[in-house]
């Protein structure tokens, strides 16, 4: 039987909602508490126990699994905020706001261990190569994440320098979570990597529309504060594909504004939103977007199943990707 989006929401809901409930230090266990109660999308999770679902009718079997992504991904979120200095997380205080810095580290450090912990409920085979995986994909996060922090001070980055990056603090981990539902269903190898690379695609258009977002999207639907890449300098596609748009005045203009962190941070963003919007960079991340996603979901399609099985990640990657939110 198909399941919707809302049934598997609603099962790891449920399970985190049971998580750490009665866990001590409260200063310790609070902040996880906190974000694993706020409004996330639950992505991730969901792409677990959707492609678990191809292969068998028991696919609570991978919420273990699931529970290992999304609080892997929670932790990477209060980690991402320090770094990058935002306040604002699904429209609450972030953790380290909320806590301070050092509660918002050590919390984000037991999410990392618990993600892996919930890995030992699986069968040694299964155990071995989820955990694998799941290592393998953690450092190339930690990678991605790097390179992320280091392109705001470089000026050299290069399309395909962002792709790399995005690739790996983002899209690496969608890749997994479907992969890891795949192996707990029991597909077959070939199986597997076409799962890992519709997640993979997928993931690297959904990053585009984060960064479209973060500069054209709507606060209070966000839940972060818009424009917080423009304010850190990130090395975006619409940053590098305007640098190619743009003639020598505009790129000049646009170098400098993305060489300051001024006080009127106001001003910087109008000015370079009018600037992506000049030359149509967001119409050509869209394109880009677009183009990924279509080699995604090839992937999806390439899999030996019957067709309607496949619909629930199918409606999952185009909302991935026309998300307001
Ligand atoms: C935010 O991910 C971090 C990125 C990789 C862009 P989501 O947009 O999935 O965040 P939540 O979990 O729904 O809040
Ligand atoms: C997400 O990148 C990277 C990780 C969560 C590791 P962003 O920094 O763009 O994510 P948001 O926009 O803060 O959610
Ligand atoms: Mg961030
Ligand atoms: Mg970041
Ligand atoms: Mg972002």
């Amino acid at each position: 039987m198909i399941s919707t989006f809302a049934e598997y929401k609603k099962s790891i809901d449920l399970f985190l909602e049971k998580e750490f409930l009665n866990d001590s230090p409260d200063t310790l266990y609070s902040p996880i508490r906190y974000i694993l109660a706020s409004s996330g999308k639950r992505i991730r999770p969901c792409l677990v126990l959707m492609a678990c679902h191809l292969y068998q009718e028991e696919w609570q079997e991978a919420i273990h699994a699931a529970a290992c992504v999304e609080v892997f991904h929670n932790f990477t979120l209060l980690h991402d905020d320090i770094m990058d200095e935002a306040s604002l997380r699904r429209g609450k205080e972030a953790v380290h706001i909320a806590y301070g810095i050092p509660s918002a580290i050590l919390s984000g450090d037991a999410m990392l261990i618990y993600a892996f912990k919930y890995l030992e409920v699986y069968g040694a085979e299964s155990f071995k190569k989820l955990s694998s995986l799941f290592s393998s994909v953690s450092i190339a996060i930690c990678a991605g994440q790097q390179e992320d922090m280091d392109f705001e001070n470089s000026e050299t980055v290069t399309i395909s320098d962002y792709i790399r990056m995005i690739e790996n603090k983002t899209s690496v981990l969608l890749g997994a979570a479907i992969q890891m539902g795949g192996i707990i269903g029991g597909c077959t190898e070939e199986d597997e990597n076409h799962l890992y690379e519709f997640g993979k695609n997928i993931g690297i258009a959904f990053q585009i529309q984060d960064d479209i977002l973060d500069v054209f999207g709507d606060q209070d639907k966000v839940g972060k504060i818009v424009a917080g890449d423009i304010i850190n300098n990130k090395k975006t596609y619409l940053y590098l594909k305007a640098l190619d748009l743009l003639d020598e005045k505009g790129k000049a203009r646009l170098k400098s504004l993305y060489a300051s962190t001024p006080e009127a941070v106001e001003k910087k963003i109008e000015e370079v939103r009018s600037i992506f919007r000049s030359c149509a960079a967001e119409a050509y991340a869209q394109e880009l977007k677009e183009a990924y996603y279509i080699l995604g979901v090839s992937h999806l399609e390439a899999l030996n199943l019957e067709g309607d099985k496949k619909q629930p990640l199918r409606d999952l990657a185009e909302f991935l990707i026309k998300r307001d939110h």
